[in-house]
């Protein structure tokens, strides 16, 4: 099996063929609930969730972006319920992050517009690897700032440089659809694409140039086109042969070849 390429299997069988500790870092997304049914595909989250733990390296992490079905009134809570799975066969919940999108249609009139889904950063260990990305802070330059306060109550001021730029939080906001998602207009055949900054911004946070990338339900091949644009190897899986002809299509649209590397799994 080489790295940079897509694969259309199941990816319980997929993983099986993979060796303990191969994979770096993980960015996927599984279907949310039967929220839409994928062509009657079926999936076994137990399964997916040891099968991804064997194969990941020791401080490798796990990027899962998952969002729940509302039936009769009722949030299925699936996304908890798949985070605690996790937990149980052996990964640290390491973050539980909010992938806020910008633009979301009005959709119910008893609730609050939902405009959010969860990206639960599960670890093997303590994460190997953790490039923070910064932001530009609003105030900066030179402040007359409080320097101690002492015991008689008095606090002192002295001119001090803010800083320019800080650690970003987790919460990441992502304009979503057409020039938001991607540009890419063949991607849209895909019912349920994650940006791609989203899957850039976890690519460069967990991992290094070199590392692999898997993204075991791949769909239109998001974290692969990411992974490949940030010098990274990529492996991809989906059970769909629709959709890996899509996203086999959408990266050769962007001169990414599969199959470029001669390593192999
Ligand atoms: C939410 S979509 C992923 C979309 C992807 N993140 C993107 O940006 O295009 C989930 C994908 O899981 C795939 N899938 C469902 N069950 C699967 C299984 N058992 N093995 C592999 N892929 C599966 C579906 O075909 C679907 O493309």
């Amino acid at each position: 099996m080489d790295f940079n390429d897509i694969y259309c299997e199941n990816c319980v069988q997929f993983m099986k063929k993979l060796s303990d500790n191969t994979i770096d870092l993980t960015v996927t997304s599984p279907p949310y609930d039967e929220l839409r049914n994928y062509n009657g595909y079926t999936f076994e989250c137990d399964a997916v969730a040891e099968e991804l733990f064997r194969i990941t390296k020791p401080g490798g992490v796990v990027v899962w972006v998952v969002g729940d079905k509302i039936k009769n009134g009722n949030k299925s809570l699936t996304s908890f319920k798949q985070c605690l799975l996790f937990q149980s066969i052996g990964f640290n919940v390491h973050d539980v992050m909010i992938y806020q999108k910008k633009n979301t249609p009005f959709m119910r009139s008893n609730a609050y517009t939902n405009c959010y889904e969860y990206m639960f950063i599960f670890s093997k260990g303590k994460p190997k690897t953790f490039n923070p990305i910064k932001e530009k802070t609003v105030r900066n330059g030179f402040e007359m700032l409080v320097h101690n306060k002492g015991a008689d109550g008095v606090n002192k001021k002295i001119l001090k440089e803010l800083k320019t730029e800080k650690v970003k939080n987790n919460i990441w906001s992502y304009a979503v659809g057409l020039g938001g998602s991607t540009s890419d207009k063949c991607a849209f055949k895909h019912p349920a694409i994650f940006p791609e900054k989203l899957a850039e911004d976890h690519i460069l946070s967990w991992s290094n140039e070199g590392d692999v990338v898997f993204d075991p339900m791949c769909g239109s091949g998001t974290t692969c086109k990411m992974a490949m644009l940030n010098n990274r190897k990529y492996l991809g899986c989906d059970i769909s042969e629709d959709y890996v002809t899509l996203a086999k299509k959408r990266l050769l649209e962007h001169n990414i070849q599969t199959n470029l590397f001669l390593d192999t799994v």
